[in-house]
């Protein structure tokens, strides 16, 4: 049976996302960001498509001056290069605001944008539908070429706060640019100079078929419930052959009951945590440094574990004499350097030296055990 392309797209999209993005921080989706100057904000993430982007302003109106009226202006595209997306630095994604065309041939993708007028601040913070239809969007041309005029309309209606939808399965970088515009009376004397007095907060969400949760992390939380079962069913299994051999028991597989029960936990708070993304769009990070920690102890007794079995502790040896010293430096060091690395990742310090250094340290470390 043969897939249909999009059908076969939509899936090496998935997997692949899932491949490269193993070990990054999950995805948040809901941004609150202050503004109270001409500012401009980039988003990145991976969207589903029909994924809905959300745009809602928050404040006082008594702290915005009356004379103030505002242009947001907002610019959604997709590319088929994740890097194009997540690794192009702010001041460089916000050259492309505008862009029409691929950065390189062959990085395809669409893009589709627009802005919002408001005469002042109350109409700012009024929940209100922005636009009658979704703005059109464009595949990207390659450089060398003419604009093409090709343009794809939306055949559904926006929502209350909606701008923009996803119309693939993509990394996606959105561009904000607010400008606050003064259209006070020439005569009042205010020099031109004067300070734009405004403070407002604007929400930005991006909802779709699986909530807030994305493409990206979507397949780890479904990976995370399933490996949550599965020392569920290991923990259940050792206690019944805990129950039936108790007399019998060597005191090597206590290590191994452990080893179980850090799992299931390490598990149970990744997938809480992807939960929390998919019905709140954020995550508490001490909530997730925990869970790596876990992760790092649990993997550290996996690796003593095995040392100990080889050695033979417990089965032919009643006894480990020196050695002991040895496996203890091994099990600490592997816990120091794992704790670093996942705590660095996961606070997105990943390509730095330290990371590196820690990285390297694990591989050794790990390459020595086996
Ligand atoms: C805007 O807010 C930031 C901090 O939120 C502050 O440092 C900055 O001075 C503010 N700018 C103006 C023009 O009020
Ligand atoms: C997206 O929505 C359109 C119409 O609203 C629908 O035709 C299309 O099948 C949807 N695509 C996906 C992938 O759900
Ligand atoms: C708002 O800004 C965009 C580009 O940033 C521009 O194309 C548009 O004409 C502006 N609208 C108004 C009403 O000034
Ligand atoms: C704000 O603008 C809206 C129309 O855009 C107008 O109806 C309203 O009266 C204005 N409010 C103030 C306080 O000027
Ligand atoms: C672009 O416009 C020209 C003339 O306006 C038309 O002949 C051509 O078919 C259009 N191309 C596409 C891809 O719609």
């Amino acid at each position: 049976m043969k897939m249909p392309d999009a059908q076969s797209h939509r899936l090496c999209f998935l997997i692949f996302v899932c491949v490269f993005r193993l070990g990054t921080a999950a995805e948040v989706s809901v941004w609150n960001v202050e503004i109270n100057s001409t500012q401009d904000a980039v988003f990145r993430k991976t969207l589903y498509a029909n994924t809905t982007i959300f745009m809602k302003f928050q404040g006082d109106p008594a702290s915005c001056d009356r004379n103030l009226a505002f242009n947001i202006s907002w610019y959604l595209r997709s590319s088929v290069c994740y890097n194009e997306v997540f690794n192009t630095p702010d001041n460089k994604a916000m050259n492309m605001f505008g862009m029409d065309h691929m950065l390189k041939d062959g990085w395809s993708g669409f893009y589709s944008q627009g802005y919002m007028y408001f005469d002042n601040c109350s109409s700012l913070f009024l929940p209100k539908v922005y636009y009658t239809d979704f703005n059109p969007y464009q595949p990207l041309t390659s450089p060398k070429s003419d604009p093409s005029n090709q343009s794809l309309i939306w055949p559904d209606k926006p929502d209350i706060s909606a701008v923009a939808k996803a119309w693939e399965d993509s990394p996606y970088l959105f561009i904000v640019k607010v400008q606050p515009l003064f259209r006070g009376l020439e005569d009042e004397d205010i020099g031109a100079e004067q300070q734009l007095n405004f403070a407002f907060t604007m929400k930005v969400e991006m909802k779709g078929q699986h909530d807030y949760s994305s493409p990206a992390d979507w397949p780890l939380m479904m990976f995370f419930m399933v490996m949550c079962i599965v020392y569920v069913f290991f923990g259940a299994l050792w206690l019944f052959w805990f129950a039936c051999y108790w007399r019998d028991l060597l005191r090597i597989q206590f290590w191994i009951g452990a080893v179980i029960i850090l799992g299931m936990l390490e598990k149970a708070v990744f997938y809480s945590e992807y939960q929390s993304i998919r019905y709140k769009g954020d995550y508490v990070q001490g909530a997730v440094i925990f869970a790596e920690l876990l992760s790092a102890l649990k993997r550290s007794l996996a690796r003593i574990l095995v040392l100990i079995v080889s050695l033979g502790y417990g089965i032919v040896k009643p006894r480990l004499g020196t050695t002991v010293h040895r496996l203890v430096a091994v099990g600490i060091l592997y816990l120091l350097f794992s704790s670093v690395e996942g705590v660095l990742r996961v606070t997105g310090g990943f390509y730095g030296t330290v990371a590196l250094v820690a990285n390297l340290s694990l591989s050794l470390i790990d390459s020595c055990v086996m």
